[in-house]
């Protein structure tokens, strides 16, 4: 059977770029190459098409939700650090009002307290956390059917 073509947008925020090196007792030892393979494969078994964006700024994670629009009919991010402090992210997710979903490696509710509050969890449709690489394949999953329902 034939589905509708999609598109999603994957966003890995800052320091996510090194994955393997970072923390790989919080983080696990894949690196981001080799997260973003594993989200094509499972892409092209949902019959769906991703790209996947890294960056270390701000600015240029609001610039690519925006950019967005028109192109991706939904959002997996990653947000990193800027999960626990951008009102930007939040504002730019509300403002382009495409479905999105929240993805984290580790469990941000076990860890310090200033993981547990996330300012994007509002203007999502769900958070996936705490399951390492799965988390993103579970969002992306989640994301796609909930575009097809
Ligand atoms: C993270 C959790 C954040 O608290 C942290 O700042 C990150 C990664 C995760 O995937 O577990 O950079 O988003």
């Amino acid at each position: 059977m034939n589905l509708p073509a999609l598109s999603i947008l994957v966003l890995h925020g800052p320091n996510l770029n090194l994955l393997g090196l970072r923390e790989p007792g919080i983080y696990g030892s894949l690196t981001l190459a080799e997260i973003n393979r594993l989200l094509n494969s499972k892409a092209m078994e949902l019959q769906t098409q991703i790209l996947p964006v890294q960056s270390n700024h701000e600015g240029v994670l609001v610039d690519a939700i925006h950019g967005a629009l028109g192109y991706h009919q939904g959002i997996v991010i990653n947000a990193g650090a800027y999960t626990h402090t951008s009102v930007a992210l939040r504002d730019a997710i509300a403002a382009v009002n495409l479905p999105t979903v929240e993805v984290h490696l580790s469990n941000i509710y076990g860890r310090e307290d200033f993981r547990h509050h996330s300012y994007i969890a509002p203007v999502v449709i769900g958070q996936i956390s705490g399951f390492g690489a799965q988390s993103y394949l579970l969002g992306l999953q989640a994301l796609v059917s909930y575009l097809r329902k």
